[in-house]
């Protein structure tokens, strides 16, 4: 009796012990993988200035939703803040106390934007340089010349608070990095004619892969809390949520203010954004368009 007793005990508590350490391995890697370095070749980008540069870095920063998470002024903010245990705060990108930035040069700004990674080569873990690898040199320079400009602010630094279970995915490799999604050797974007409304597109549609997939075929954004829904099929899978766009005025109303064409709300997650132009909306519907197979 007490020796059929005592296997199972034994064996549950063998168990418990692999689980434990399993955890524990799980939480060390995570620990490893946000300690890594990653070596990319950041070829600089040389500052620019003048007007025409300020207006157009001062577009992307804003269209390209740099101002919702590091706030209108750069400041850097608390951006995340959920009930999981899961708080994110964006860096401060002014020469302000608190600033990430202070002493970047050219090299550093397309290391942080296009790859992802700090200046001392530690991956960036929340912000989503997937989205920016393809940016253009001079879209690149014009945006951190708008940077540049900034009125310095002073904010906490950057940080962030996983809670347990983000922190085992990660170590689990579930929620990879913006580093370790970017292809580091692909050559920067050559610009695109700026008739080429499906190409214009596609560079447009590159801000939208950190949450709907390089293929744009959405699903369940690692990662983020459960409380978030899936992000939206994209692409041109029969059923996926672009039928639901026929024209592109439907689609600019969706973009800018989140409300679809039935009158319904999109979740809060998906950003809608004011302040896209026309000029991209368009070309950003056309190339979506382009994906659907007749
Ligand atoms: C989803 C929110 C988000 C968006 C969008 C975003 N960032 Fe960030 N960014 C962050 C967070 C959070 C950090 C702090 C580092 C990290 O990710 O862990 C950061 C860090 C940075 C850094 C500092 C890196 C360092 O040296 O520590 C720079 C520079 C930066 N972002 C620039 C930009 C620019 C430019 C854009 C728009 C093209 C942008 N970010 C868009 C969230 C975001
Ligand atoms: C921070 C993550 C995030 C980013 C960035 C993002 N989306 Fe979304 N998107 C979502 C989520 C989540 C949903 C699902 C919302 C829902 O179910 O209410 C969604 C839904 C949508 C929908 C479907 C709306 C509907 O009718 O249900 C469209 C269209 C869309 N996104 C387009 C885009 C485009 C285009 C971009 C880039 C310019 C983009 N999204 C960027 C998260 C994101």
């Amino acid at each position: 009796m007490k020796k059929s007793f005592r296997i199972p005990t034994l064996a549950l508590g063998a168990l418990l012990v692999a689980a434990l350490t399993g955890l524990a391995g799980l939480l060390l890697n995570s620990q490893r993988l946000l300690n890594r370095t990653v070596s990319v070749v950041a070829a600089p980008v040389p500052y620019t200035s003048g007007p025409a540069a300020l207006v157009r870095g001062e577009y992307l920063f804003k269209s390209r939703d740099c101002a919702a998470c590091h706030g209108a002024g750069g400041e850097g903010q608390l951006h995340i803040d959920d009930p999981i245990g899961l708080k994110v705060r964006s860096a401060n990108l002014t020469r302000g106390a608190g600033s990430a930035v202070m002493n970047y040069n050219e090299s550093d700004w397309v290391r942080a934007i296009r790859h992802g990674v700090n200046p001392d080569g530690r991956p960036l873990f929340v912000m989503p340089s997937e989205n920016y690898n393809r940016l253009t040199d001079s879209d690149l320079a014009d945006l951190v010349a708008y940077i540049r400009s900034l009125r310095p602010r002073d904010s906490a630094p950057a940080g962030f608070e996983l809670p347990l279970v983000v922190r085992l995915l990660h170590g689990a490799g579930q929620i990879p990095d913006a580093a370790a999604k970017i292809d580091h050797n692909l050559p920067p974007q050559k610009p695109m004619a700026e008739a080429d409304d499906v190409e214009v597109g596609r560079y447009v549609a590159q801000t939208c892969i950190a949450c709907h997939g390089a293929q744009l075929k959405g699903g369940r954004i690692p990662g983020t809390p459960p409380s978030w829904p899936a992000a939206a099929n994209l692409s041109g899978d029969a059923g996926g949520a672009m039928r639901r766009y026929p024209d592109v005025r439907a689609f600019s109303t969706l973009l800018r203010s989140g409300t679809r064409p039935d009158g319904s709300r999109v979740a809060p997650e998906m950003p809608a954004n004011p302040h896209f132009s026309d000029k991209d909306l368009n070309a950003l519907f056309v190339f979506l368009q382009s994906l659907h197979q007749p």
